[in-house]
């Protein structure tokens, strides 16, 4: 049995999970590598992951894993693969989040290797209103590399492999005999079973200021298609926006705004810089 190829795969609609997944990703050297962008990607269809190392990343919502996030990720299909959740939130509390991600993925067939919390700018962040503004930064991208590092040597030591292979050779694989679920165990990680529950949220959704000119660039990058066009302006399904923040921070002129009374409650809160935590 082998393992030679990396697999990197996220739901990110701010870009900060899919900046440290790539990066986790990047400290484990393993040339072969392909990556799941799973934000917009709306299908139902399997993703067969296979003889791979999969960082999964994903933002924490209320503590938890953030739904779509988690429906989306219930499409990998594992075989003889080990997986690294990365639960990813905005410096306030990850909660349940990350073992919530890990008992995810070793339902979906993979062998949790460690895992890791690591801090992104938060959604709801503004100017004048930071919230972990600019994270991760590059002291949270070393630590990310620095992880992917330290798991790689976890792993080949768990598989009792004593010379590990050179990285980036063409032919690079890491073999052993038995099944990985005998071989690697998964260390304890922050966080309870079962995990809090949530009470019903209020609906809200961005507001379209007169700035909008329906260039369309928010219809395609919204998570969960929410967002459509109307007399040449942007118009939010207010059911389907899950407050990801992904439009408010990519319109390139500004147009929409999300308000929301808890900016103000988490920069004046929670402005003590978090660091990240890992659990190999
Ligand atoms: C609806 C919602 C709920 C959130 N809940 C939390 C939370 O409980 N704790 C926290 O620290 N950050 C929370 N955040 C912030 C995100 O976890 C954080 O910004 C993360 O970096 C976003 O990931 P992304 O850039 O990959 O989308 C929340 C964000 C949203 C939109
Ligand atoms: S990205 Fe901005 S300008 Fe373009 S359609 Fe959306 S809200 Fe309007
Ligand atoms: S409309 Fe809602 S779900 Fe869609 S990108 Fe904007 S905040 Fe996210």
């Amino acid at each position: 049995m082998k393992i030679d190829r990396l697999c990197v795969a996220y739901y990110s609609p701010t870009h900060t999970s899919r900046a440290v997944a790539r990066t986790v990703g990047d400290g484990f050297g393993i040339s072969r590598r392909e990556e799941h962008d799973l934000t917009t990607d709306r299908s139902d269809s399997p993703i067969l992951v296979k003889d791979s190392v999969c960082i999964v990343a994903a933002p924490v919502y209320g503590g938890l894993l953030a739904p779509v996030a988690a429906r989306r990720i219930a499409r990998l299909r594992a075989e003889n693969s080990v997986a690294v959740p990365v639960a990813v939130y905005g410096n306030r509390d990850y909660e349940d989040a990350l073992v919530q991600l890990r008992d995810l993925l070793h339902g979906q067939g993979f062998t949790v290797l460690c895992g890791a919390a690591f801090v992104g700018e938060h959604s709801y962040s503004r100017p004048g209103m930071p919230i972990a503004e600019g994270r991760p930064d590059t002291q949270d991208l070393r630590e990310a590399e620095a992880f992917g590092r330290q798991a790689y040597a976890s792993l080949t030591r768990q598989l009792g492999i004593a010379t590990p292979p050179p990285a980036d050779a063409r032919d690079f694989a890491l073999t052993y005999d038995a099944p990985l679920e005998q071989l690697v165990s998964t260390p304890p990680m922050k966080g309870n079973v079962p995990y809090k529950t949530l009470g019903p949220s209020t609906p809200q959704a961005p507001v379209v200021g007169d700035l909008c000119y329906g260039c369309g660039e928010c219809v395609d990058l919204c998570p969960t298609g929410a967002i459509s066009l109307q007399d040449g302006r942007s118009t939010t399904d207010i059911t389907r926006c899950t407050k990801c923040c992904a439009c408010v921070k990519s319109c390139p002129v500004g147009a929409r705004t999300f308000d929301t009374p808890y900016t103000a409650m988490l920069h004046e809160r929670f402005s003590a810089r978090r660091e990240p935590e890992t659990f190999i």
